[in-house]
């Protein structure tokens, strides 16, 4: 069982696939926390950003470990060294769309994320390009999204939580300036894949996406057994 969830940044994605994934009994892989990691290593190693050889290269030699924890939610680890809080720095933030525009890191990634998806015995994947690329057979494809303004108050509320002071404005701009890279970009850009379900998130709760996400699943038959529900504890 493949699902694919792509969409914009701020569209609830990790959220929603996360549950999901729960609920279902499924891997779950945030394709983002890659480029994210890679756009990290090569800010650190002062790696041009134009230069796909060495980012593809950054992707073969670093030790990339994605991994959930019920408390602290998804953990991030390159070469053993946890930069889970580092790669959702608004430094990172600034530059991983056009870290991720290199087609030879793309390729680099996406053979990791298939590897993961075969290696599993059923994903929920999420990115940009699952649906499109990466998981072109997927079981289920949805692209989930929400107005720009919805999706800057999302991040905004998050980043305070965390401590981090940004203006309103200047995530709605950052936001606006990541769209627009991932959505022009020539290699993958961020497209609805051919026979995915839109969702408008705007005016739903997670919960709410999660829901018509198993409804949709559920009505489709492919499963033979009942999807959970919200309080089943199945291991991911
Ligand atoms: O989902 P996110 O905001 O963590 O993703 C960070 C960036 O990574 C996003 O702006 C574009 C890039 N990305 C991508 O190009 N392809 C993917 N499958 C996932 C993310």
């Amino acid at each position: 069982m493949q699902i694919a969830i792509d969409g914009p940044a701020g569209a609830g994605k990790s959220s929603v696939a996360r549950e999901v994934a729960r609920r279902l009994g499924l891997k779950y892989l945030d394709t983002g926390a890659m480029y994210r990691s890679i756009t990290y290593k090569a800010l650190q190693e002062g790696i041009d950003f134009s230069n796909g050889a060495l980012l593809a290269e950054i992707a073969r030699r670093c030790n990339i470990e994605i991994c959930y924890d019920e408390a602290a939610g998804n953990r991030i680890f390159v070469d053993g060294k946890d930069i889970t809080a580092e790669i959702r720095s608004p430094e990172i933030n600034k530059h991983v769309s056009v870290v991720s525009k290199s087609p030879e890191l793309r390729s680099e990634l996406v053979f990791l994320q298939k590897k993961v998806a075969d290696k599993s015995r059923g994903i929920v994947m999420e990115g940009r390009d699952i649906g499109t690329n990466v998981l072109k057979d997927a079981d289920f494809k949805f692209f989930i999204y929400a107005s720009l303004e919805e999706r800057s108050r999302r991040r905004w509320k998050e980043m305070q939580e965390k401590g981090t002071i940004l203006s309103f404005d200047e995530v709605m701009k950052e936001i606006a300036m990541r769209d627009r890279l991932d959505q022009e970009r020539e290699f993958s850009p961020l497209t609805v894949a051919p026979g995915a379900k839109v969702i408008d998130t705007t005016p739903y709760s997670l919960d709410e996406v999660v829901e018509k996400i198993l409804n949709h699943i559920q009505e489709h038959k492919k499963f033979s057994r009942d999807i959970p529900s919200k309080n089943a504890t199945d291991e991911v």
